[in-house]
Order: C-alpha cells, then sequence, then structure tokens
C-alpha cells in the first residue's frame, strides 16, 4: 500500500510544501504533523478515513476523542444542514440552546445549570474563573501531567520531565510557554495522581488559599489510569472541609459514562468542563454543575461575579449537531462503545502475552493506551516515555498506519459507535504484528 507518506511526490507532500510557506511548521495544530509531513484528509465516513492520495484507513483517534459516532453521521449531517439553511450565528439566543442544555442537565444529577463556550480550554478556563469568582480565592491545584488545553494556569506541570519536576513530595511548577508570567507559577500548586497520602500532605501547606482542585478522571497523558476511589474520597473530603470547589475536566471522560466518568465514584462535582464529543463534531465547550456556582455568571444580579460572553458560544450549529449526537448517545450506545473498548484491551492482553513484549495496556470506558512497560503505570512519572520507548512505539505506530491504523500519538484509541466487532479484531491482530516487530 503506498501511504503517501514517504513519497515526495505524493499529494501530501505538495500541500505540505505549500502549508510551510504560510503555518508556523506547516500546520494549525501540532497533533497532525507527521514526519516527513502531515497526511490530509479528503473525506470521511462512519469509522474510515480516506485521505488526499485515496487511502483509507480505520480511525481510532477520532479527532483526539471527540467524534462518538464517526465520521458524517447521517442523523447529524441532516440536522445541521437543515441549521446551516435557517442560519449559522445570531446576536439573539436560539430554542436548540435550551434543548441541548435540558438534554445535559437531564443526563446527571449533578448539573444543575450550564454554560456553553467553544472549546475544551475554553471550558476549563470559564470553570476555574468561576470558581476563583465564587471562593474568592486565586490559587489552584492540578495533578502533574495533566492536559487541560491551553490556559496558562490549567497548563502548569503538563510537560514536566525529570530534569525539572522535582521531588515528588513537592512537584514543581513547571511552565509550559515561555514568558508565563511568574505569578501564575506562584498560584498553581502541583499535586501527583492517585497518591492520596502525598497529594493531601501537599494542600495542607495550601489550606483557605485554594478557589479549587482541578482534575480528569482518567487523564490521558497521565497514563490513562482512571482516579481510585480512595484518592478521589480524599480530594473531595478534602475540598469540603477547606471551602475550595472540585473542578472536573470531564472534556474526554464525558464519554465513558452516560452521565460521565464521575458516575464510578461516590463523590459530587462542583462544576465539570465538558467538551469534545458534546459538540457532535463542532467545536465546543461546555461548564455544568451547581446553580449557586454556575450564578456568579448571572447577569441579572446587580453584580455579576464573572461576566461571561463569547461571540460564538451557543452557536446553533454546535447546538444542533451536538443534541443529535448526545440523543444518539444514549445508555446503549454507551454501553455498547465500552463493552468493545474492553474487547480490545482483553485481546490486546492476550497479544502482549503471547508475543512476550514488555507492554502493556490501560484504559477503561471507551478508551485504552498502549504502554511499551511491563507493568501499568499509577502516575506521570511512571508513565513517562523514555527515549527507548519512544524509539519503539514509533515503529509500533508507524506499523499500525500501514497496516490501515489511525491512533492518537500515545498509543491510545478511542472507540466509536461507528465501530464493530470485526474493527475491534483488525487492531488487535494488527498490534500482535506490531509488538511481534518491536519485541
Ligand atoms: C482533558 C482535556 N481537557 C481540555 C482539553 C482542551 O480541549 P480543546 O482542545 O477543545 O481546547 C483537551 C483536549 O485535548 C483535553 O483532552
Amino acid at each position: 500500500m503506498s501511504d503517501g507518506v514517504n513519497d515526495a511526490q505524493s499529494v501530501s507532500a505538495a500541500l505540505y510544501e505549500r502549508a510551510l510557506e504560510v503555518l508556523p511548521g506547516g500546520v494549525s495544530r501540532n497533533t497532525v504533523l507527521r514526519k516527513p509531513h502531515p497526511l490530509y484528509a479528503d473525506h470521511a465516513s462512519g469509522c474510515r478515513v480516506t485521505d488526499v492520495e485515496g487511502v483509507e484507513r480505520i480511525d481510532f483517534a477520532n479527532n483526539m476523542a471527540s467524534l462518538i459516532h464517526g465520521h458524517a453521521h447521517p442523523a447529524i449531517v441532516q440536522a445541521v444542514t437543515e441549521q446551516l439553511k435557517a442560519g449559522t450565528a445570531f446576536t439573539l439566543a436560539t430554542e436548540v440552546e435550551i434543548r441541548f442544555a435540558e438534554h445535559l442537565v437531564g443526563r446527571s444529577d449533578r448539573f444543575e445549570k450550564v454554560r456553553f463556550v467553544n472549546s475544551g480550554t475554553e471550558a476549563v478556563m470559564g470553570m476555574l474563573k468561576a470558581a476563583r469568582a465564587f471562593t474568592g480565592r486565586h490559587k489552584i491545584a492540578k495533578i502533574e501531567g495533566a492536559y487541560h488545553g491551553l490556559y496558562d494556569y490549567a497548563e502548569i506541570s503538563q510537560t514536566a520531565k525529570p530534569s525539572n519536576w522535582g521531588d515528588e513530595t513537592n512537584p514543581v511548577a513547571v511552565p509550559v510557554a515561555y514568558g508565563t508570567p511568574p505569578g501564575v507559577l506562584m498560584d498553581v500548586v502541583v499535586i501527583p495522581f492517585n497518591d492520596p497520602e502525598r497529594a493531601i500532605a501537599i494542600l495542607d501547606r495550601h489550606k483557605g488559599e485554594l478557589a479549587g482542585i482541578l482534575l480528569d478522571l482518567m487523564p490521558h497523558r497521565v497514563g490513562l489510569i482512571p482516579a481510585s476511589g480512595e484518592f478521589m474520597a480524599a480530594l473531595s473530603d478534602w475540598t469540603d472541609e477547606d471551602g475550595s470547589l472540585l473542578l472536573l475536566d470531564e472534556i474526554i471522560t464525558f464519554r465513558s459514562e452516560y452521565g460521565g466518568a464521575q458516575e464510578w465514584y461516590d463523590v459530587r462535582a462542583d462544576l465539570t468542563a465538558m467538551g469534545k464529543l458534546i459538540g457532535g463534531g463542532f467545536p465546543v465547550g461546555a461548564i455544568a454543575g451547581r446553580a449557586e456556582i454556575m450564578d456568579v455568571m448571572n447577569p441579572l444580579v446587580e453584580t455579576v461575579r464573572f461576566p461571561h460572553s463569547g461571540t460564538f458560544s451557543a452557536n446553533p450549529v454546535t447546538m444542533t449537531a451536538g443534541l443529535t449526537a448526545m440523543e444518539l448517545y444514549d445508555r446503549q450506545a454507551v454501553a455498547r462503545v465500552n463493552q468493545l473498548a474492553r474487547r480490545a484491551i482483553v485481546g490486546i492482553e492476550d497479544a502482549i502475552r503471547a508475543t512476550g513484549v514488555a507492554a502493556c495496556v490501560t484504559g477503561r470506558g471507551s478508551m485504552f493506551r498502549v504502554h511499551l512497560k511491563a507493568n501499568p503505570p499509577s502516575n506521570y512519572r511512571e508513565a513517562f516515555v523514555t527515549a527507548d520507548e519512544s524509539g519503539r512505539l514509533k515503529v509500533l505506530l508507524d506499523h499500525l498506519f500501514d497496516a490501515g491504523f489511525l491512533m492518537i500519538n500515545t498509543c491510545s484509541a478511542t472507540i466509536s459507535t461507528a465501530m464493530g466487532e470485526s474493527e475491534i479484531d483488525a487492531i488487535v491482530d494488527a498490534m500482535a504484528e506490531g509488538f511481534a516487530k518491536i519485541r
């Protein structure tokens, strides 16, 4: 199969030449970069994407876990097409934003009010600002290594590495972007994942200072391991006692259960940020949670503690696509994709045993991640990809790509409702062949 990647004459290579002239690094988002050049999509349907060279692949990346029904689902295409003809954005409210908010509030008893925004980054930023406005405190705590988008405060320590992450009893707040204001570093408390003892010891040094703890329940870059019940109980008790808020980033994990991965725990989130799948393939974000907190954005009160707006927030195209997608993603659909992911995890574990490769697979709900480590990591430092692992991971990812599979570049995969057992069994077989190559 000619994949166009090593072919200097390919359509993709020619497009990339042009892109390099006008886009930094030739891309608009670093995630699509591949060497020697990115691949360019032509069209897609269901779980299959065809690139501009005419090569079709099964899509386990799903636009970074955002396409729960795969591509061009007929019901979403039809609903959006009708909305396009009726107008795409107004300086007026629309009924569909109410219907979508009603739908989301109906999915979880932890959601009393909702605000829509345009990305996950914006949802996390809005959630942190709401928490500050409600508590009157400005510091936040976050998990070392966890990705929450681009907001200065939320991105701290996302790319920490052995040379700068410091002692594990006191992780350093490491900036991602050059020029991050020093004040941001002072206002972010970094805690280790799934280590209640160390995390609480760190938090105790900041009693009465934090607006909240920002947390992804299964942070992808921390290893795609679910938060333990013990960890969640410890954080929840700590915030209750401290008067700070539990702030969940369910931008990816909302796909895991009908009401999000928070259903796995016996704790109540104060606010939840959502994004990705709830946009039905369009840019989206949402903040949901306790009405009392969400009311910091209420423009009807005399002093609005967190004035919030956005030109394209709750635009009717996104609302229509999102509502249609989420109505289709009912309890039965959630159970089905979760069961397919389980099948993949069991199959890959069998392949690991059969090939004797030093690897393991983590994940829950409808996602999994393959690590080239003998044992599953339990935090960011253990999940950190070494130079040796990185070289072998590249061989594995290239093998999967050549075999016709699109993966998230950490060797993670997300299942869509457009998949069936045959796609799962195909990736398990390809993974087994890949393990044999890197063993
Ligand atoms: C857990 C999590 N939070 C926040 C974001 C940021 O979302 P967006 O890319 O829509 O800004 C992402 C994106 O990958 C994410 O995975």
